[in-house]
């Protein structure tokens, strides 16, 4: 599944002059856009397989042209193989592509940021998806669904994201999809100001997310397609140590793939950290009164 490294680099340049653009006031170049997100559609209809290598930027300057590539790649290749077609297909690369597109003006040290550390940072960042939101339906050069992954990108499953702290429960399918492939990217990828996760880790919190940040119907797919070609091997591989909602330490033991999130686990010690004389197996499928909440040793 793994995009070629020329179509990667004429998705860096498309990018790039997006932002160089709209800096310099002129209007957006969708019709480009557009055949770039035609090509890389093309491509990924005659892969079925291989992992797929995000881009990782050289600095913090490039960070954003990177993740929105990134979010297309990911969110083009999820929506593909959930069944998005046609136009909605090419929306759904659209709304991905100029996603962060409001970030032009937000301070470099907050552009790689989700949610913001503060109050100022917080309002800083909730304003992004919105100020490009009013300049784009100004200017009526693209479609309305994509306004509207744009404008919703931060929003929740809880209702508690922004800007307007709507719930996904019932948003369209592509909103959903950017949303998640937008904090994997935001996960995994390494700039001076912070490390990336593993993409174990980021699944692991993805998962985690469901119901909560995420649909999680939505995440079940994530985990499902795009496990395979991000991660190598399941979540929870075999000997995974992982903390328990009830303070308890266990190894993984047995998993039924990659969108396994309740493996069978055995309990090695107490609350208290103690070591069990008898570890206690568990399987987590049928026991709802444990639950992992973090993943000690992937
Ligand atoms: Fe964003």
């Amino acid at each position: 599944m793994n995009v070629s490294e020329a179509l990667k680099k004429r998705g860096i340049v498309v990018i790039r002059s997006l932002f160089d653009d709209l800096q310099s006031g002129k209007d957006l170049d969708v019709e480009t856009s557009e055949r770039y997100i035609d090509s890389l559609i093309q491509e990924i209809s005659h892969q079925r397989e291989g992992m797929l290598y995000l881009v990782e930027p050289e600095s913090t300057k490039d960070y954003l042209v990177i993740h929105s590539l990134n979010v297309l790649l990911l969110s083009l290749i999820m929506g593909y193989r959930i069944g998005v077609e046609g136009i909605e297909l090419r929306e759904l690369g659209l709304g991905a592509m100029f996603h962060d597109l409001g970030k032009i003006n937000t301070p470099e040290n907050l552009i790689w940021k989700q949610e913001g550390d503060n109050e100022y940072e917080r309002t800083v960042l909730s304003e992004h998806p919105e100020v490009i939101t009013h300049w784009l339906a100004k200017k009526a050069i693209i479609p309305d669904e994509v306004i509207h992954i744009i404008k919703y990108h931060h929003e929740r499953f809880d209702g508690r994201g922004y800007p307007e702290g709507l719930t996904t429960r019932d948003f369209p399918r592509s909103i959903n999809i950017v949303a998640i492939c937008n904090f994997y990217s935001f996960q995994v990828i390494s700039i001076d100001e912070k490390a990336g996760e593993e993409p174990r880790n980021a699944f692991f919190t993805i998962s985690k997310e469901g119901g909560k940040r995420f649909n999680p119907k939505t995440v079940n797919n994530f985990i499902l397609l795009m496990g395979p070609m991000l991660m190598d091997g399941p979540i929870y591989r075999r000997t995974a140590l992982v903390l328990l909602d009830t303070m308890e330490v266990a190894a993984v033991v047995k998993t039924t793939g990659f969108a396994d999130t309740h493996p069978e686990i055995v309990v090695l010690t107490n609350s208290q950290g103690k070591k069990l004389e008898r570890p206690v197996n568990v399987d987590l499928k049928k026991d709802g009164s444990r639950r992992i909440i973090k993943l000690l040793k992937a």
